[in-house]
């Protein structure tokens, strides 16, 4: 999957698929499912690392399960997700990071602000480092926000969200996650940049979807958010499988002659 492939869908109102992944398994399975793009986002502080919010969340450790993904994914376009602070302090900070990812074998950043940041997308997008935006709910801005709530309720705040979503496309971003907003708020930013949109929690009108693996696959259950539809439940067949095995160890069942060496 390629940026130009991207606009290929929007432009053709083809949908584009993308989903998190942290490590080369789960990576390798939503690769082979063909999703077409695998961000490594920083939300693996949360799912992975069992952190609150993903503040904690450094550099080394985004490089460290960036590089698992990109050796996974054969089709899909891995995007590495700047961790907090890793872009706030400086452009050049941001650079050399955003560069950083791009060694880890990701093929582009994502990170969070509208006008804010487009200084930064500006830069990064004139040294070839493909930017996509993320606007809306952005969790590394959980403090302001007063937790994990939809943005862009009132007409001032959607403006304010079309005016970032305008912003970013300005500076070159190739695409924009809209998180945790009013599905006619995405509808009206959709249909008026020429970039794709990449929703969640969102509403079914932007040009993508994305997903947490976690929360899709039923391995995170802490919290699960309204916008999160569950396709399996591998907690639950995962508990099942070594509760089986347990027995079975102490029951004297397993291992059986068969998984012995003579
Ligand atoms: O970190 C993440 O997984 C994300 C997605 C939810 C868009 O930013």
């Amino acid at each position: 999957m390629t940026i130009p492939e991207l606009y290929k869908k929007k432009a053709e109102g083809r949908k584009i698929t993308m989903l998190t992944a942290y490590d080369f398994p789960f990576a390798q399975m939503a690769d082979e499912a063909g999703m077409d793009i695998i961000l490594v986002g920083d939300s693996l502080g949360v799912v992975v690392q069992g952190w609150a919010n993903t503040l904690p969340v450094t550099m080394e450790e985004m490089l460290y399960h960036t590089g698992m993904v990109a050796r996974a994914a054969k089709n899909a376009m891995v995007v590495g997700d700047m961790p907090f602070m890793s872009y706030q302090v400086s452009v050049e900070d941001g650079i050399r990071n955003a560069g950083d990812f791009l060694k880890a074998g990701a093929a582009a950043v994502k990170l969070e602000g509208g006008s804010s940041v487009a200084g930064l997308i500006s830069a990064l997008s004139r040294y070839d480092i493909p930017v996509m935006a993320h606007i809306g709910l952005t969790p590394q801005s959980v403090h302001r926000m007063g937790g994990f709530k939809v943005q862009g309720k009132d007409g001032a705040q959607a403006e304010k969200l079309l005016s970032d979503a305008k912003a970013v496309e300005e500076a070159g971003a190739f695409s924009v996650v809209l998180e945790g907003i009013p599905r006619q708020a995405a509808k009206k930013i959709t249909e008026s940049i020429s970039i794709p949109t990449i929703g969640i929690g969102a509403g079914p009108d932007c040009d993508g979807q994305v997903l947490v693996m976690h929360d899709m696959l039923g391995m995170f259950d802490r919290f699960t958010p309204k916008f999160v539809k569950r396709y399996a439940n591998i907690k639950e067949t995962a508990i099942g499988a070594i509760k089986k095995y347990k027995e079975e160890v102490e029951s004297g069942e397993f291992p059986s002659d068969e998984q012995s060496f003579h």
